[in-house]
């Protein structure tokens, strides 16, 4: 099986380079090896490697700048994945892409499932949920899988910055009005490699499924167990959301239910905690 890898520099990217590589040849590309903005590029690329899978880790992730990088969000986002799913369907390769709550607005009270209408509060949000839909309407066989909150032992991330601040700052300010499941990149990578090991389903299950480690917490009971995994007493301040400006909006729930997941695949990602804990050995 040839598997074509985009984003391998990214948390989920360099992720699955490592939990793919059992199931066939992995051929895996950072930005300068495949640009998403460069769409003509796109075509030459994919002809010449002729995949069975693409997978695609690769994203326009800084959400608030991309408040100010319009263009450049959905050039990544949408256009460049409509060009991948496209050529996904040309070549009849299956397309393995990664969306995100940020595609709803947060005001149910419960979990969102896949059916749940989607309404962005922020660019990042709007060029994802563009770049669903150009996968919907490519007709090409895919998995969209939406996640939350991701962080992984590298790269930028939530867990690593409050690491940092903490050393820094006599105490550390974080919201708790925000509902979520931090999702590390190694659960998600560990999952993909389950569903990829069964071809067959590809055809059966193509379609939207919601992944994102089980349990819900807030910024705020992240960070905390964050600095009681490192032994870091750093004084947490609990704050609302408006008291903590940034230039994107977040929506309050951005929690995930994964039933269909676990239906379909019978995969189940471990509680948040657990996840942490994980990602936690994998520093040491
Ligand atoms: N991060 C989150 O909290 C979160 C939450 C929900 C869903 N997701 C989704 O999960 C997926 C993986 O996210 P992540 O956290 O692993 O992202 P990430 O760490 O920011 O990695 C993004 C990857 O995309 C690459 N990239 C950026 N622009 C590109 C371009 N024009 N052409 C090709 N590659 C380009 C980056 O390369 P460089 O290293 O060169 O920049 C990097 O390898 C994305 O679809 C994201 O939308 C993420």
């Amino acid at each position: 099986m040839r598997i074509l890898l985009t984003g391998r520099t990214g948390q989920v990217g360099s992720a699955l380079e490592r939990s793919l590589a059992p199931l066939g040849q992995v051929r895996a590309f950072d930005r300068q090896g495949l640009d998403l903005c460069d769409l003509k590029s796109i075509r030459p690329k994919l002809r010449s490697e002729m995949p069975d899978i693409i997978v695609n880790a690769a994203a326009h992730t800084a959400v608030d700048r991309a408040e100010k990088e319009r263009d450049l969000a959905f050039a990544i986002n949408s256009l460049g994945v409509q060009e991948l799913a496209l050529e996904a369907k040309a070549i009849d390769a299956l397309l393995v892409h990664f969306s995100t709550d940020f595609v709803f607005d947060g005001e149910k009270p419960s979990p969102y499932i896949e059916t749940d209408a989607p309404n962005p509060l922020n660019v990042y949000g709007w060029s994802k949920l563009e770049g669903e839909r150009a996968i919907e309407a490519s007709g090409c066989r895919y998995f969209i899988f939406r996640t939350s909150w991701v962080y992984a032992p590298g790269g930028r991330n939530f867990m690593h910055a409050i690491l940092a601040a903490a050393k820094s700052r006599p105490e550390l300010r974080v919201v708790d009005d925000q509902h979520g499941a931090p999702t590390s990149s190694l659960a998600i990578a560990g999952a993909i490699a389950k569903v990829l090991a069964d071809p067959g389903l590809a055809d059966k299950a193509s379609g939207l499924y919601h992944m994102s480690a089980g349990g819900e917490t807030t910024w705020h009971g992240f960070a905390e167990a964050i600095l009681e995994a490192r032994g870091v007493v750093t004084p947490l301040v609990a704050i609302p959301s408006t008291e903590y400006p940034v230039a994107a909006k977040r929506p309050k729930n951005s929690r995930l239910d994964n039933t269909k997941l676990a239906a379909t695949f019978g995969i189940a990602l471990a509680g948040w905690r657990e996840g942490l804990a994980a990602v936690m050995r994998a520093l040491d």
